[in-house]
């Protein structure tokens, strides 16, 4: 956490462990906590109020794997080619990610011959990357961790991490272990989820338990430098509906781009770090809410079939503040054979493989993988051709 004064800003209320799909019997012991975010009045730093403890939620059958997403794919080989090209250019230089996932990102840096190690509490995850050719560590990223990795591996010119970095409550431990691995000219690069993108497109799903922080340029400017380091360069990706990459190095050791502080200067202006910013996303989420529960139970009392598409993380939130079961959407599909056959956290939906869809088409699809929009709608024609129609939810209930 940051050391500033936090104000609440939202309270999605009561919420399950965002990635823990149940078999029907875990259901009564199921895991819950209060999902709530406030906003440093010093640093804008957006972060939960009351986290849910890490080790409840990245365990060895943590079922989330990157590599389901075709455009997500293609965007880490793109990143890893740039870190070889760009950073990785010595034959011994070696590369760390944190948060490694299924290899998505470090199996093109393995089979280009580079040295790399992944770090990944997520047995599961590890294996799948193991299973490609990848070197993985199970084990969270911290100083204990990057202090054996130094004595084993060496230093490394390039620490990378997507999506990960905010979700560690005491970021300050992962800071401390760059610290310990990074060379003195390294750089540790990390993309995340934009808080300004997902306050103007309301996309309060991207609120959940995994997302302790939720980074603006402001913000990890000011972390970074209360943890010893300078934030060198930042660029927008197209990724989660738009994230950032940070370019974090040791101070002096790289010049400052101008991109930092054009968008912190944005960042002013459309006023991220104003209370009535956040009012707004606040007055925003209650009518999303409204309007998709009025959407399904009409739907429903129509004898409409209505399925759910991606059982997101960021689904658990939706399903859960707006109070959406089975009732509302019998089942979701997903191409995750770990969710299958499991229960949605919270609203208990149960999860069906990705067949499931077509066997037959429902009349109605809610895209709770909306980040992935594109790739489904351009896969699933067929689904519109016979007629049938997506729910969109964020910024607003709209049938497409
Ligand atoms: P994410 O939003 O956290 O990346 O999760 C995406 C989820 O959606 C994951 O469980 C896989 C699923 N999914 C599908 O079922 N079909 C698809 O075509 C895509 C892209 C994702």
């Amino acid at each position: 956490m940051c050391a500033g004064p936090v104000r609440e800003w939202v309270d999605l209320g009561r919420q399950p462990v965002s990635n823990a799909f149940l078999k029907p019997e875990e259901v009564d012991s199921e895991t819950f906590f209060r999902l709530a975010v406030g906003i440093c009045a010093d640093c804008t730093m957006v972060q939960q109020l009351e986290p849910m403890p890490t080790d409840n939620m990245f365990r060895a059958d943590y079922p989330y794997r990157s590599s389901t997403s075709a455009g997500l794919r293609s965007h880490f080989e793109e990143v890893a080619r740039q870190l070889r090209d760009t950073e990785l250019t010595g034959v011994d230089d070696l590369v760390v990610e944190i948060g490694s996932n299924d290899g998505i990102m470090l199996h093109t840096l393995s089979a280009a011959g580079v040295r790399h190690l992944g770090v990944d509490p997520s047995a599961g995850a590890a294996a799948a990357a193991v299973a490609r050719g990848v070197r993985v560590r199970v084990d969270f990223f911290d100083e204990r961790s990057a202090t054996e990795i130094l004595a084993t591996d060496g230093p490394a010119k390039v620490i990378f991490s997507a999506n990960t970095v905010s979700h560690v409550a005491d970021i300050d431990t992962v800071f401390r272990g760059v610290d310990r691995l990074l060379t003195p000219d390294g750089i540790f690069v990390f993309e995340d989820r934009y808080v300004s993108d997902i306050v103007e497109y309301a996309y309060f799903d991207q609120i959940y338990d995994e997302h302790f922080y939720l980074f603006a340029v402001r913000s990890v400017d000011a972390m970074v430098a209360r943890l010893g380091f300078e934030l060198v360069d930042v660029e927008r990706i197209p990724i989660h509906g738009g994230s950032v990459r940070y370019t974090v190095a040791r101070p002096g050791s790289r010049e400052r781009r101008p991109s930092v502080a054009r968008m912190v200067e944005e960042e002013a202006r459309y006023g991220i770090g104003e209370h009535e910013t956040y009012l707004r996303f606040g007055r925003q989420i209650e009518r999303i809410r409204t309007d998709l529960v009025a959407l399904l139970t009409d739907l429903r009392d129509a004898g409409r079939r209505v399925v759910g598409y991606g059982a997101t993380s960021k689904s658990a939130t939706v399903t859960n503040y707006c109070g959406i079961g089975p009732d509302l959407v019998p089942f979701i599909c997903d191409t995750t054979p770990e969710k299958q056959g499991r229960l949605s956290p919270g609203a208990h939906i149960p999860v069906r493989p990705y067949a499931a869809f077509s066997d037959p088409y429902p009349d109605y699809a809610l895209l709770l993988a909306w980040n992935h929009a594109e790739e489904i709608m351009a896969k699933e024609r067929q689904f519109v051709e016979q007629g049938g129609r997506w729910i969109l939810y964020v910024p607003h209930v709209r049938i497409v």
